[in-house]
């Protein structure tokens, strides 16, 4: 009997390596539900400009802390820098700061730590990093009351390693990193590192929401951790590296670990991307009642912004195609568009020769008006188009990390994207 311990030690890592796979065979993965906060871009059919301003500016702000790593993780410096955006988000952050810039962004449940507590986080695909309130947090707003309390967490360990996210308008979220258990649809991932928050800058404080998990690269990452889904990868807690979203009026969810075939009417047609620090990929065309406009461009799919973002020179030239459309007039660094309500450009992205019918028209910009929101907006310093939520509500996307893609069908249950 005496060979039995070593016998069972040495089986031990095999039976811990092993179980995760038996445990998840399941390869079109599992979801969570995700839901979006009502209205906050739009108030009684009209479109709130002050608010879309201002969300803009944080999607200026995040762009600007990305690339900052990126200089820094690369070398020599990459050509795409953001100084422009950085006064941009500057002056627009401070005329209205007491907005959740991130109210728009998809959220779900999940728990951390052991026992484990529920958080309600934001799902962002332009970010890397995972970051929840601090039980000694005296600001993080108040809405919602999940608190991280690392003491009262037995798999909780500190990194002895604190965390600043300084956004370029000087608006930040710091706190100390710890490693715990994280998990998302019921799929764990041990040893997680997560940004515990002690502080949040004024901005930040009004949101419902308790936190914010990134899913780009591991490179994007301000910490210099493994995310959240990398963290799954790497530990074989899924079997694909793939995750997906689907956004709809009703039955929205995030699927980790695969896709699901019965939300997608046509095969899924993979792009590949360009840089794997942004789920980046090449944009083709972008088209104007089936006849493109501009093309050649290059383009970031993000969750966590509302509108389709481009740089101002391409913004222009696009709405030039568009008949009676006007520019805003008073941004300096955002350029908004209105057309008239009446007309229905059937704007499409084509990717690799497919293309995607989008929803566009955001509603009148006043009460009555009769010329409306374009989804489109100009946002000056921008190296690269960013399609967000109202590209992602047109179509079935899945992100693959094993082989640096993106998916796109088209989905089984069109539906009209309102816009709120
Ligand atoms: C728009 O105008 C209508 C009629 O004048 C009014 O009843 C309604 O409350 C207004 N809506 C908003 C959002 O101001
Ligand atoms: C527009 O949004 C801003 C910022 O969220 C808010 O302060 C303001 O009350 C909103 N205006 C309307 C008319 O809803
Ligand atoms: C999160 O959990 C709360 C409380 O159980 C529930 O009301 C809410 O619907 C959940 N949200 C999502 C998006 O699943
Ligand atoms: C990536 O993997 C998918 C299946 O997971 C495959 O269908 C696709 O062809 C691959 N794409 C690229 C660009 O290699």
């Amino acid at each position: 009997m005496r060979f039995t311990t070593p016998l069972i030690a040495a089986s031990l890592p095999f039976l811990v390596l092993s179980s995760p796979t038996r445990i998840h065979s399941n390869e079109k993965g599992r979801s969570i539900p995700i839901s979006k906060r009502g209205s906050t871009f739009v108030d009684h059919g009209v479109v709130n400009i002050t608010a879309l301003r201002a969300h803009l500016a944080y999607v200026g702000a995040k762009y600007h802390i990305g690339l900052k790593n990126y200089e820094r993780n690369t070398s020599p410096v990459h050509p795409l820098a953001w100084d422009r955006a950085t006064h941009a988000t500057k002056r627009d952050i401070t005329t209205s700061a007491l907005t959740d810039v991130r109210d728009s962004i998809w959220w779900g449940n999940i728990s951390v730590g052991n026992p484990p507590v529920t958080f309600a986080i934001y799902f962002d695909t332009g970010s890397s990093d995972f970051f929840i309130p601090d039980v000694s947090c005296m600001n993080c707003g108040a809405l919602r009351s999940a608190r991280y309390s690392p003491s009262l967490s037995s798999t909780s360990s500190a990194v002895g390693k604190s965390f600043s996210l300084v956004y370029g308008d000087g608006s930040s979220v710091s706190g100390y990193q710890y490693i715990d258990a994280v998990t998302v649809a019921g799929l764990t991932a041990k040893r997680q590192t997560l940004g515990s928050a002690t502080a949040l800058s004024q901005n930040f404080q009004t949101g419902a929401m308790d936190g914010l998990m990134g899913l780009a690269w591991p490179a994007s990452s301000e910490f210099g951790a493994t995310p959240f889904f990398n963290t799954l990868m790497q530990q074989g807690t899924v079997s694909q590296g793939v995750f997906a979203f689907y956004l709809s009026e009703s039955g929205s969810e995030l699927r980790l670990g695969g896709t699901d075939e019965s939300l997608y009417s046509t095969p899924l047609q993979w792009i590949p991307v360009t840089q794997r620090f942004y789920w980046r990929v090449g944009l083709d065309k972008v088209n104007v009642r089936g006849t493109e406009v501009v093309s050649g461009l290059s383009a970031i799919i993000d969750s966590g912004t509302t509108l389709i973002v481009g740089d101002p020179p391409t913004v222009r030239e696009f709405y030039r195609h568009i008949p009676d459309s006007a520019i805003i007039k008073g941004d300096v660094n955002n350029e908004f568009f209105t057309y008239p309500c009446h007309y229905d450009p059937r704007i499409s992205v084509t990717f690799n020769g497919a293309s995607y019918p989008i929803g566009f028209n955001f509603g009148p910009v006043s009460n009555g008006s009769s010329q409306c929101l374009g989804g489109i907006v100009g946002l000056a310093g921008t190296p690269f188009w960013i399609l967000g939520d109202i590209f992602m509500r047109s179509v079935y996307t899945a992100f693959n990390f094993d082989n640096a893609s993106i998916g796109f069908a088209r989905l089984k249950s069109e539906w009209d994207p309102k816009f709120s």
